[in-house]
């Protein structure tokens, strides 16, 4: 079973996608977090991803689909996998798609997250992350530690107020995209409201994954 989260930043695919993951019994595979944890260990690829992500670009979709690629063909992804944030461009959709097809598996659902931007900018101007293992909190300073694991939170370079500008502008000219995509692709697509109850957000998105 392959889940798509497709969603602007702050949207909540990260949140939700480890809600979602736990309940499935499946990995949570986030592009994101595996770049920045490539960043903190000083690997080529975290280097040279590093540039586009501070500025709020998007990371060149070969590296995504080498990343991807990797991920999905570990035992732990056998059984499926929930993609946060990705894919992110069409190319990316195309490439996942012959990807899953190798591996004898689909895409089997496209869960898209609605949320209004003044939402979306006010989530990410409040959030910090835990820089070890990246769960996000609200309303909690940098430096304090994290609830789950003892890092420490920060600030991510990208939340500062012109990334999130070019974010938001990644998201609808490459990203939007991806939606029209899926469907002239006839997958199933699936909106929900992302807004409200954090608990209340996960029941709606359980409700889309059902058959
Ligand atoms: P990535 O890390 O994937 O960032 P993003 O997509 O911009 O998404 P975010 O992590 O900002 O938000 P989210 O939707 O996960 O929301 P979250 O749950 O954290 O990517 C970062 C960069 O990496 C990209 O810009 C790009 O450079 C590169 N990259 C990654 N994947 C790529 C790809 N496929 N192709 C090319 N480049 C790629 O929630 C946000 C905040 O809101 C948190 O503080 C949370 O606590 C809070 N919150 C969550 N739900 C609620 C709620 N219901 N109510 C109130 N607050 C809430």
């Amino acid at each position: 079973m392959i889940i798509v989260l497709l969603g602007p930043p702050g949207a909540g695919k990260g949140t939700q996608g480890e809600r979602i993951a736990q309940r499935l019994g499946i990995p949570k595979i986030a592009t994101g977090d595996v770049l920045r944890e490539a960043i903190r260990n000083g690997t080529e690829q975290g280097l040279a991803a590093k540039k586009y992500m501070d500025a709020g670009e998007l990371v060149p979709d070969s590296v995504i689909l080498g990343i991807m690629k990797d991920a999905l063909s570990t035992p732990a992804a056998a059984k499926g996998a929930i993609l946060d944030g990705v894919v992110r461009t069409v190319p990316q959709a195309e490439g996942l798609a012959k990807l899953a097809a190798e591996l004898g598996r689909k895409i089997d659902k496209v869960v898209l997250f609605d949320v209004p931007d003044d939402e979306l900018i006010r989530r990410i101007s409040g959030r910090t992350v835990c820089e070890k293992c990246q769960t996000p909190y609200t309303g909690r300073e940098p430096g304090t530690s994290c609830a789950k694991c003892g890092g420490k939170l920060v600030r991510r370079p990208d939340d500062e107020p012109e990334a999130v500008k070019t974010r938001l502008n990644v998201y609808r000219a490459q990203t939007e995209p991806v939606i029209q995509w899926a469907r002239d692709h006839d997958l199933d697509v699936v909106e929900i409201d992302a807004t409200g109850d954090i608990d209340l957000i996960t029941k709606r998105a359980m409700r889309a994954l059902e058959p």
